[in-house]
This record gives C-alpha cells, structure tokens and sequence, in this order.
C-alpha cells in the first residue's frame, strides 16, 4: 500500500501537471502549523525562478484543480507561496479501514532483503553486566526487530569479550589461589574434569580482585600478560580454563539478558575468531598491508581527505599477542565465510568510534570484507546520571545490571499498590501485580533508553521514566491498557465485536479525524525508523498515536454511542490503534499488561 505521502504527492503532481509544470521536486510534509492545517507542500517556492511567477501565484492556480479532489480537502494557499490541504474525510476513513484489515498495517516490505548481521551487547565473561552494557543490549534488540520486520534476514551475536587481558587477570589469579589444579601442570597430557572448579560468583570476586592488584603490582601485571599471550598460543590448561569460565559466565548472562527480553542467535566470542587469525595475519603481512612498526605489526588506514588524524591499526602486538583490533578482524573473516552478510551492523559505545574506523579500513582496503558489504557503526551516547556525569550507583560505583532491575521492579511494584489504594480497591493479587510490575517497569527502562536518538548522552532519570504521565513506556503502556478495558466491556454489553465486517466512518469530530491521521502515517514512520536504524521514531510516533487516542477518548463517548454503526466505527479505530501500539512496543523490545 502507498503511504500517505506518496497518495498525497500524486495528487499534488496531478494538479501541478494540469498547471503545466514539472513535477520532479515536489514532496508533501507534516504541516508545522498543525492549528492552521494537517499537511503541507512547498514545492511552489522551488518552482517560482524557473517559472517566472510568484510563489502565491503558482499555489492559487494549482488550489483550482484541487477542488474536487477525492483525497484532499480544505487546499489553500498561503503567503509567500505554501500549499496547506487536510485529508479527506471519507478518504483518510476508507485508507485507515484498509490498513486495519491488510497485513503490517499496509507496510511494504524492502524489494530486495538483505542479510544482516547484528554485534551488539559486546558482554565481558566474568564480568557482571554492567549498566554501560545497557544500552546496547536495548538498542540493539530493538534495531534487530525493526529490520526484520522490514523483511531482511537478521542475524544477531553477542560477540563476548573473552580475549583479551582480563582472561589473563584471571588465569593468574586462580594459579596463585589453587596452584595445585591440574590447569597449571604444563606436562599433563589426560582430560580435563568436565566440573568448572569455581562458580559465577568466584569469577565475580577473582576478576576484579586481580584487575585492582595488576594496577598495583607490576610483576603480577607481567604474568596476565604473559598467561594471555600463552592463553592465545593455544596453551591447552588455559583454553581448558577458559572454556569452563565461557560456560559459567554464558549461563549467568543468558539469564540476565533473558529479564531484560534481548536475545541472540549467535553466542559466539573474540576466542571464536581466534582460528582465523593466524592465516590473516600471514595475508596482511604477505600482501604488503602490514609493516613492523616499533614491534609491532601496523595496517596504514588514513586517507588523503581525512580532516583529522587517523592512526594505523595494529593487528599484532610484539609478543605476537592479539589485539581488539585484530579479533575484530579474524571475527570478520569469519562472518564473511559462514552467512556472506551484505552488512554488518555495530552497536557500540560512541567513543569506540575509531577502533572501528580502523578496523573498517582495513577490511575494506585488505579484502577481508568484499568492497560492497556495508560495515557501519552506531555508536551510542553515555547514559548519565542527574548530576551529568556517567551513572553510578549512590555509593559511587559501578551499577550491576541485576541490582538495578531489582531495584526498578520493586519501585514499581510500590507504585502500582498504591494506585490499588487510590482507586479506592481493597483486594488486589500480589502475584499479579508482581508480574505487571516487572512489564511495565521494563517498559519504562526501554523507552527511557529508546526514546532518545541513540547517539546522544541522555540522563537516566527512572523517576521520570517510570511515570505514567508524559512521554514515557508506562504513559504508552497506560494507554493500551485503557484500550483492552474499552473493548473488555464493548464484550461484556454488546457481544463479541466483527472487526472484520465493520466499516470505518468518516470522521466528524476532529480528535477523531486527528487520530486517523496519526494511524496514517504508520508505513512512513516505520520506513524512517528502519532506514535511519532510529528506535527513536518509534517512540515518538506511539507517544503521538496515544496522546491523539486519549483525546479522542476524553471527547467522543465510545460504548455510550446510540449508533450502532457509529459506535463500531469508533471501536474499530480502537482497534487498530491498539495493535498498531503493540506492534510497535514489541519492536522497541517490550509487552504490554493486562492491568496496572
Ligand atoms: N566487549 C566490548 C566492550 O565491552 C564491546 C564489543 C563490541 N563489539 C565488537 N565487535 N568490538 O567494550
């Protein structure tokens, strides 16, 4: 189905062809005077040089062939030269009646999809989630669904962070603790025992144990290093290690990204690419890309337009250890191999930005990535505290993701009681509400997160996200809720509603005209939002689409309407508002409750 704005635009360049004009340039927007009328064309500003004659001019003569128009109504012109025009009536209720019964709302899936695959949520095993991996778990997953939903095949990895220095920090420590493991016996040749010798909260302990005495000590500092590099050599006690620390860490994270409704389909880690790091290496260096630099092995990536410095990427330490860089890399070649992406999409903290500018030159200008595979970063802002500097807990340290939830569940939960209490209700089921309670609250860490354009800094303010006024996950989720309840008694008192073989009227008052057009601008929103990889479109159009439907429900009597044809018409516009909101909070990665 076209969107609003293509039927729009073809029936402008219909009238402006009538004129005698050209029609290439001309695009219809979102009236920015929403008083004055619903849309607006410019295009006669454009036109006016070209053609000889005021802007005012050109608008008057196309208003003419405007006034019987089937799809516009209300076409005036305005000084210096705008087109402002409302949607029919009967056309907008005909267009919202189809879009209700085709599927995805009347959105046209992409013509050509393509595999994606998606690394976001970028853990570190055997360290807690963290609130800085917040972030990407939520934009991701959202990112994920939306491009699925627009047809492409979409593959997402959690790509662990199971390298680098802190596998060493904990290798070291554990051998000083438990010298005795068979790990640490460099001759034993037999199997090693199937049973991790520690537990998630040991590794929880040890890592940050040994990271806080590194900084310290300089000689224990050396051995990390060293139990890296010899980790990454392939020593077979360590990689035995290693996997029993994968499995503890990777059981407790699905549990956590599991409250949190994000999910993976691949849980691979930097040690996966590890395989593929020897023979590119061997390519880089063979085919002239990499040179020895003060000991190390360097790819040159700078350009000559580049404004501003761009150093060389190091793929290969001088104890031949490996680098982020380089299982970045060896991670391409891999992904490359195994699902030939036509993208790779990074969610990441902004301020990695170039690592992975390197990273992507160098696969690009060494062939690891052929030249028509699209890498692209988007890096996300800092998630601040009130106080404008990055959250911490109150006693100043890191926030673990867990105690955070827990926190923000509990809150909720308080909240929800005492809307029990205002409500004047006496009895209510604590299971119940313990249950909404982690919805909604999940809701309002999302949207919270979601609603800000990703690259920009927000402050995590849950106080304000966890309202259910204003621009917030349980204002949306408040809305649906009061949705469900209208159709609930529409059942009750009239019996269970034939959405199918009811007609759409158009519509006489004006919060209901308004909220069919909001309905109308589904399929050029969710185009927006999937091009632009922008959460945030999301959420400003259910936070308009639900502001527009509280209004409609405040002026209009829904079930008190006499008409039957009129009361049907109405519930049928609840309708698809209502599936249109939770086709969209499941994109941002959150469900709606039955109550609240
Ligand atoms: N583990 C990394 C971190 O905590 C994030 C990984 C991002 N993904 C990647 N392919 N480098 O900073």
């Amino acid at each position: 189905m076209n969107s609003i704005f293509e039927s729009l635009e073809e029936e402008l360049r219909g009238a402006f062809a009538a004129c005698g004009y050209d029609t290439a340039g001309l695009r219809v927007v979102r009236s920015n005077r929403p008083d004055l009328c619903e849309f607006q064309c410019n295009y006669c500003m454009q036109l006016a040089k070209a053609a000889h004659k005021a802007p005012l001019a050109i608008a008057e003569e196309v208003v003419e062939h405007l006034t019987n128009s089937r799809v516009l109504a209300e076409a005036g012109a305005a000084a210096p030269g705008f087109l402002n025009f409302n949607l029919h009536p009967a056309f907008l209720a005909e267009r919202v009646c189809r879009m209700e019964k085709a599927p995805d709302f009347g959105f046209e899936k992409v013509k050509n999809p393509r595999v994606m695959i998606i690394d976001y949520g970028g853990p570190n095993v055997a360290k807690p989630l963290h609130v800085g991996h917040l972030r990407s778990a939520i934009i991701g997953e959202s990112i994920k669904r939306i491009c699925r939903f627009a047809g492409d095949t979409v593959i997402g990895d959690v790509h662990l962070g199971d390298w680098g220095l802190q596998m060493g920090l904990i290798l070291t420590e554990l051998s000083i603790r438990q010298p005795s493991l068979v790990y640490f016996d460099a001759d034993y040749t037999g199997d090693y025992p199937t049973e991790p010798p520690f537990t998630v909260s040991d590794l929880e302990e040890i890592y940050p144990a040994a990271s806080a005495r590194s900084k310290e000590d300089e000689d224990y500092k050396k051995l990390a290093l060293a139990a890296t590099a010899e980790l990454q050599a392939g020593r077979r006690g360590y990689r035995a290690l290693l996997d029993h620390i994968l499995a503890v860490s990777v059981a407790d994270l699905k549990k956590n990204y599991e409250r949190l409704h994000v999910s993976f389909d691949l849980w691979l880690g930097e040690s996966d690419a590890q395989v593929y790091v020897p023979d590119m290496v061997k390519m880089l260096k063979d085919e002239g890309y990499a040179y020895l630099s003060d000991g190390a092995y360097v790819v040159d990536v700078s350009e000559p337009e580049d404004t501003k410095e761009i150093p060389p990427c190091i793929i290969l330490k001088s104890d031949g250890s490996s680098l982020y860089a380089t299982t970045d890399l060896a991670t391409l070649v891999g992904r490359v191999k195994d699902y030939a992406p036509d993208r790779v999409l990074y969610v990441v903290d902004k301020r990695q930005e170039m690592h992975f500018k390197q990273v992507f030159r160098t696969a690009k200008k060494s062939g690891i990535v052929p030249k028509d595979t699209e890498l692209t970063f988007l890096g996300f802002g800092t998630m601040n505290g009130k106080d404008g500097k990055p959250f911490k807990t109150r006693e100043g340290g890191v926030m673990r993701l867990e105690t955070l939830i827990s926190e923000i569940n509990a809150e909720m939960e308080e909240k929800i009681k005492s809307n029990h209490e205002a409500r004047g209700e006496e009895s209510f089921d604590a299971e119940e509400d313990r249950k909404n309670a982690q919805i909604v609250a999940l809701a309002a860490l999302k949207y919270g997160d979601l609603s800000n354009q990703a690259s920009k800094d927000y402050i995590f303010d849950m106080e304000r996200f966890m309202s259910f006024e204003g621009n917030t996950g349980p204002y949306i989720l408040y809305t649906i809720v009061r949705m469900k309840s209208i159709l609930r008694k529409y059942e009750e008192k009239f019996g269970a509603p034939d959405f199918a073989q009811w007609e759409m009227l158009p519509a006489k008052d004006p919060s209901e005209k308004a909220l069919m057009v909001e309905v109308s601008m589904f399929s050029s929103m969710m185009q927006g939002a999937y091009e632009e990889l922008a959460p945030h479109r999301i959420c400003a159009f259910i936070y308009g689409l639900s502001d527009a439907f509280n209004h409609f429900y405040h002026s209009v009597n829904i079930l008190g309407q006499e008409d039957a044809k009129q009361r049907q018409s109405y519930l049928l516009l609840l309708h698809i508002t209502m599936r249109m909101l939770l086709c969209c909070i499941d994109l941002l990665g959150f469900e709606a409750p039955e109550q609240m």
